[in-house]
Parts: C-alpha cells; sequence; structure tokens
C-alpha cells in the first residue's frame, strides 16, 4: 500500500546558511504538499533515536552531534509516489554524486551535512511522521 506521503528534514547545514526557503519553494515546485511543518532543535539523544537504524554504522556518533547542532525544519510531504519523487528530487546521499539540479547537488556540504532527509519506504515515512508530528497537526 503506498501512502502518497513522504518525510523530509531540512538539515542544520542549510537552515543555517539560509536555504530554508529555497528548497521548500523547490519542493512545493516539484508537486508536494505541505501536511506539517515545523521548526525545531533536536537534542543528540533524540538525534540518537530518529537515527537508530544506523546505531552501529561508522558515523553515527558524527551524525548525531551534526543533526543536533542547529534547529531543523521537519515536514510531512504529500504528493502521488511520494517516496520515490522525493528521493528522485533530493538525490544521492553524497552530493559528490548527486544528479545536476538536485536538492543535494545545489545545497549539500558533505556526505554528512547533506541538506535534507528523504524517507526510504512508505513505513519509515509514517513512523518518522509520527516521530514530530501528531495526527491533529497534519493537514
Ligand atoms: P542513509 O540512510 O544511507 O542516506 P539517505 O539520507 O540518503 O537515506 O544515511 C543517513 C544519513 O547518514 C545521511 O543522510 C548522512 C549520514 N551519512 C554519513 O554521515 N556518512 C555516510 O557514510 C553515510 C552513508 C551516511
Amino acid at each position: 500500500m503506498t501512502t502518497n506521503r513522504t518525510f523530509t528534514m531540512i538539515k542544520p547545514d542549510a537552515v543555517a546558511d539560509g536555504n530554508s526557503g529555497a528548497i521548500l519553494k523547490l519542493i512545493e515546485e516539484a508537486g508536494f504538499r505541505i501536511v506539517a511543518l515545523k521548526k525545531t532543535l533536536l537534542t543528540k539523544e533524540r538525534a540518537g533515536e530518529f537515527y537508530a537504524v544506523h546505531a552501529e554504522r561508522p558515523f553515527y556518533n558524527d551524525l548525531c552531534n551534526y543533526m543536533s547542532s542547529g534547529p531543523i525544519y521537519a515536514a510531512i510531504l504529500e504528493k502521488e509516489n511520494a517516496v520515490a519523487d522525493f528521493r528522485t528530487l533530493i538525490g544521492a546521499t553524497n552530493p559528490a554524486q548527486a544528479a545536476e539540479g538536485t536538492i543535494r547537488k545545489l545545497f549539500a556540504k558533505s556526505i554528512e551535512a547533506n541538506a535534507v532527509h528523504g524517507s526510504d519506504s512508505d513505513e519509515n515515512a509514517a513512523l518518522e511522521g509520527s516521530f514530530y508530528f501528531s495526527k491533529t497537526e497534519q493537514f
């Protein structure tokens, strides 16, 4: 089953650089409807919870430090085929390998500070969305 929803974060580097508005504009121009949106600051513990699936990876500690280093935007997005289309819009994890015109190619600094998150499955999109938003915050 597809939910037509995905979840994104605009990461600390992109927020600090003043790129949040430009990124949200690209997201809306690509046909995504913003269902929920908030600016927030993760603690290292909460970043660790969000990325728990990567707990055994060598980059996990640095990733948690980075994701709690400054404010982020969290958002739920809606569009037909949302998960796959959003992964296409943001480009490869490593901006050096991201296609021209993708959000990571345009705004990411490194594989860690890669500007945006995008869910990798409908199941994770629902879990990640509910990590930040209650049902009554989703319109
Ligand atoms: P991953 O789920 O593999 O990528 P994506 O965000 O494209 O789904 O990794 C999650 C995040 O972990 C990634 O956005 C940035 C960070 N990361 C690193 O810092 N170093 C790495 O080598 C990898 C693979 C990821």
